[in-house]
């Protein structure tokens, strides 16, 4: 409001002002004034306001934990513990966690609202973003950035714990996977499932896919689509394409229903 008062007060003076020649100096003064300097202080000021924003803004986190993502998942590595999982991204309550954000393939967005705005991850380049929650707590994500034909179904879970449940969480994941279960290990390891996925502990050390070392203790499949049950697993194996068309997984139609059913308790028991 202010600048237009002022401007057009600027060309009421032009239009209406007496006409003479010896004003020449003064006006050659005014033009200075009014395009070099009075802009030039406004946009200083305003730089110092970028300046101070950006230097309060977090740089670092107290936390890192990265995050790639791929059509239609997200991969989380967690570097300190060194271990990975997918489409759940524990954090303890109270910390600013900075996530690293990257993608494989094309440019998804990580959004998880009640946390932050939305960042985009690209190709070849690496964004961040700082997450802290102050409350316990489930909180859902979305991909925000349309990626392909799963772009919808590109979900992930925010779990902020108690540091205690953190740590707990942690120190489980980090664990390489224990089984009873070796004719469910052999099958897994002998199938195609090896070929993309990595059980650590196993030989299977595919790293296409997302690691399912601890797939069991995770709350949903196909990146938040589907609740994590034995019904909804088997489905998921036999014929992925049918659940989430477009998804990397292929389907499995040869797979006995007696070695479909020893799979699945086996990668549901991996806690
Ligand atoms: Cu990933 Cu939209």
């Amino acid at each position: 409001m202010g600048v237009i008062v002022v401007v057009l007060g600027l060309l009421a003076y032009a239009l209406f002002r007496p006409r003479r020649r010896e004003s020449q100096v003064s006006e050659d003064r005014l033009v200075a004034i009014g395009g070099l300097v009075v802009p030039s202080i406004i946009l200083m000021v305003m730089l110092g306001f970028t300046v101070r924003t950006f230097a309060q803004e977090p740089r670092d986190g107290e936390m890192n934990i990265t995050v790639n993502a791929h059509q239609f998942w997200w991969e989380v590595y967690y570097p300190e513990q060194q271990f990975e999982t997918a489409n759940e991204v524990h954090i303890p309550i109270g910390t600013k966690v900075k996530l690293r954000l990257l993608s494989d393939d094309v440019i998804h967005s990580f959004w998880v609202p009640e946390l932050s705005g939305k960042e985009d991850t690209v190709p070849g380049t690496e964004t961040s973003l700082v997450l802290e929650a102050d409350h316990p707590g489930v909180y859902r994500g979305q991909c925000a950035e349309y990626c392909g034909l799963q772009h919808a179904n590109m979900l992930l879970l925010v779990i902020a714990d108690e540091p205690a449940d953190f740590a707990a969480w942690t120190a489980a994941q980090a664990r390489p996977a224990e089984t009873q279960n070796t004719r469910g290990q052999v099958l897994f390891e002998r199938a195609t499932c090896s070929g993309c996925h990595t059980i650590r502990g196993t030989t299977a050390v595919g790293d296409f896919g997302p690691d399912l070392t601890h797939v069991g203790s995770r709350q949903t499949l196909a990146s938040g689509m589907l609740p994590n049950t034995p019904g909804h697993l088997a489905g998921w194996i036999k014929d992925a394409q049918s659940l989430k068309p477009g998804n990397a997984m292929p389907p499995v139609p040869s797979i006995e229903p007696e070695e479909l059913r020893v799979l699945v308790s086996y990668l549901e028991d991996l806690k």
